[in-house]
């Protein structure tokens, strides 16, 4: 059983930390605490060299809220509560998974609080995924920014997933990952806060992502767009992100709430095989 106090180094100035530590072996509540201490304090906690069954990565997801099945996503065999993030060595030139700035599943009424994913094989360079904080992106808008957005919702729907708009590269997204199209109920828009207050830390951050928003209540879809732009150009400069070089082993732990991330499609002709599980959130407030 491993214990409290925890070894955690910042990988960069505003987001990300690899901690030291084993997490296979349970851990006590204090160490449960201090995780995630650390995921409000750094948004994203990376470990490495970790060797984990479906059952010590459940644990580890449960550390930070109850474990979440997503929809429209096919499950791992291995599995129920495990997606199999997997882009093969003969899908070339074609979408990958996540590859765009987003947030997970921001068009449900209650968002994921944070994933989890563990590497099993990764290409020998490239692959990397990237997150960008959020609250680092709030603090900094400008004064005026802050204010045009205050009190503002925007729309968030699951269309890549729903009847109405086939995905754009619908025949061209890799086949490796089961997905459920055409589903009406993904065409339902959602409204969320432009700004969210995380229920633990109590910081702000931006939430709306180029992935599943799809414009801002009461505003002309032109307006949306344009104010749109001009915060997803804000949160993803490179000085709020950090970017994770992957190996066998390694686990990304993100709090879904203050980040967006961005799979980097780099490696055709390599296979990449990571596990993937998803923790509970709430309505966004
Ligand atoms: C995702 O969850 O968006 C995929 C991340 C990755 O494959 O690096």
């Amino acid at each position: 059983m491993s214990s409290a106090a925890l070894s955690v180094d910042p990988v960069s100035g505003f987001i990300g930390a690899e901690v030291d530590m084993d997490l296979s072996r349970p851990f006590d509540e204090d160490t449960r605490e201090a995780l995630n201490d650390a995921l409000d304090e750094h948004h994203v906690l990376f470990f490495r060299d970790q060797n984990l069954d479906p059952t010590s990565l459940k644990r580890v997801t449960e550390a930070f809220a109850p474990l979440m099945r997503v929809p429209y996503i096919t499950p791992s065999p291995e599995d129920p509560d495990i997606i199999a993030v997997l882009k093969e060595a003969s899908e070339e030139k074609i979408a990958n998974f996540g590859g765009d700035w987003h947030s997970d599943f921001s068009f449900l009424d209650a968002p994921p609080g944070g994933s989890v994913l563990y590497a099993l094989e990764i290409p020998p360079h490239g692959g990397d995924t990237m997150w960008a904080s959020q609250a680092a992106a709030y603090e900094r808008l400008s004064d005026n920014l802050k204010k045009e957005i205050e009190g503002k919702r925007a729309i968030h729907i699951g269309a890549p997933y729903g009847a109405k708009s086939p995905p754009k590269f619908k025949d061209k997204l890799s086949a490796s990952i089961g997905m459920t199209r055409g589903d009406p109920e993904a065409d339902r828009q959602r409204l969320h806060p432009i700004v969210r207050t995380h229920p633990r830390s109590g910081r702000k951050g931006l939430f709306v992502n180029p992935i599943y928003t799809v414009g801002i209540e009461g505003m002309e879809p032109d307006d949306a767009k344009h104010l749109l732009s001009r915060l997803y150009r804000h949160a993803t400069r490179p000085d709020l992100t950090c970017r994770f070089r992957w190996a066998k082993g390694s686990v990304a732990i993100w709090d879904n709430r203050m980040t967006m991330h961005y799979a980097l499609n780099d490696y055709d002709g390599q296979r990449r095989l990571l596990w993937r599980t998803t923790f509970a959130g709430e309505r966004p407030v």
